[in-house]
């Protein structure tokens, strides 16, 4: 096992009707004036948007709102949050949604009080130092961005998607998360999210750190509870408890826990990440694409944790021929994803005719030129594991 630290501040406010605390909750972290964020609407038609700014009413917290905030999101909104929150004073942000609006809430939270171009921290020619505090209201278990310390935003010129990792300054302070904010996800955005949140574990297990029994057993006990929940929400969307625990999942998937002690290997997200960069597709639905593909490959090269994987999480038996098992698994991973509703190759993606080479180029142009711990790829391997999602 690594040395590791391990520190998540954030305040989980978890259960029924919790969102009516968020203006104590505010108020708690010193806001006088909030900048409310959500998204592209899902937030107004339900009424919760209203719900929140009454709370933040009753706690005598003031508030402006920047609505509007698009999957996959962009620079543009950043700056005009950049300049509505300077404009207005407002001392914190609160954001309403997920991934999507959560990371366009830290990135105006680190950009409010840096005097150069909010890009420079993800570009890497700045590290942010301080930035406002964001609080979290969330409305869908996936991204893990309620207790993590990254904001992925597209910069819209080159359509560049990059993940900055600073959680000393951008984890959120506090999450506010009812389960039954959740019931009115459709059955794809419940399902994008059941397979990010798998991949945010699986990027975490799949390591050649040794030693790590407990972290193993912790991810590995993580995916199974969230096969069995995903099945049970996909049949009932409003069964409390299914969405209640994984929308727990959601965040211990990606608060660290997972990680702890061990090497990582990012490298299935950050292929993912130039698929949704150049052509808008859902995270989740990407990764569920990708992921297989990636594991495919490790069967054929690197089989050891994989091995591992299938006779822990999908129960296939113990066998000498360790990599026959290992494909195994792969394909119950992908009948699992595909009885959610999600693709599994770039067809499903409706994308028939993927541009590989531009893939490829701006994955080693983003990343460097060996991606991931696991297995490192070079520009043969990443394309083959592109192959492979055809
Ligand atoms: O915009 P609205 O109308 O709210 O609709 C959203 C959106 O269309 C909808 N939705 C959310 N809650 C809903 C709802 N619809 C009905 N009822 C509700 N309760 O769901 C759609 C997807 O929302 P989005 O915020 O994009 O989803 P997600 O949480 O999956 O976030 C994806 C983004 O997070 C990034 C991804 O790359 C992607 O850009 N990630 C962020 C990470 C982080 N900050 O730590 C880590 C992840 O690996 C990921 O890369
Ligand atoms: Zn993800």
């Amino acid at each position: 096992m690594n040395n590791f630290s391990f520190c998540t501040p954030t305040e989980f406010v978890f259960g029924r009707n919790t969102e009516t605390r968020c203006g104590e909750l505010c108020r708690k972290y010193g806001a006088s004036k909030v900048l409310l964020v959500y998204g592209g609407g899902s937030a107004v038609k339900s009424g919760l948007l209203a719900r929140v700014e009454d709370s933040l009413r009753r706690a005598g917290v003031a508030s402006v709102a920047l609505g509007g905030i698009q999957p996959n999101p962009t620079d543009p909104k950043v700056y005009e949050g950049i300049a509505l929150a300077r404009a207005e004073g407002a001392d914190m942000l609160l954001a309403v949604g997920g991934g999507s609006v959560i990371d366009t809430a830290k990135a105006i939270a680190a950009g409010v009080l840096y005097d150069g171009d909010f890009w420079d921290f993800f570009a890497q020619k700045a590290v942010v130092e301080k930035a406002l505090k964001v609080g979290v209201v969330l409305t869908i278990p996936a991204a893990g961005s309620e207790g993590s310390g990254n904001s992925v935003i597209t910069k819209l010129d080159g359509l560049h998607k990059i993940s900055l990792r600073t959680p000393s300054a951008l984890r959120p302070v506090f999450a506010v998360m009812n389960p039954e904010l959740t019931y009115t996800l459709p059955p794809f955005q419940t399902a994008c999210g059941i397979a990010d949140m798998m991949a945010h574990i699986m990027e975490r297990y799949f390591s050649n750190t040794t030693g790590v029994e407990v972290t193993d057993r912790l991810c590995e006990g993580l995916l199974k509870a969230i096969i069995g929940q995903a099945r049970i929400v996909m049949q009932m969307p409003d069964d409390y408890d299914a969405r209640a625990n994984l929308m727990w999942s959601g965040t211990l998937a990606h608060n660290g826990l997972c990680g702890v002690g061990r090497d990582e290997d990012w490298s299935s997200h950050f292929m993912e990440h130039e698929i949704s960069a150049v052509y808008n597709v859902a995270h989740g639905a990407g990764l569920a694409v990708i992921f297989p593909a990636w594991l495919t490959y490790m069967a054929e090269h690197h089989v050891d944790k994989l091995y591992q994987f299938a006779v822990r999480v999908w129960d296939i038996p113990e066998s000498d021929d360790r990599k026959t098992a290992a494909l195994r698994a792969v394909r119950k991973l992908k009948e699992f994803f595909t009885s959610l509703g999600l693709p599994v190759d770039f067809k499903g993606l409706g994308i028939e005719q993927p541009d590989i080479d531009l893939l490829v180029n701006k994955l080693h142009e983003n990343k460097g030129e060996r991606v991931g711990a696991y297995l490192p790829l070079d520009r043969t391997r990443s394309r083959r594991i592109y192959e492979l999602a055809l």
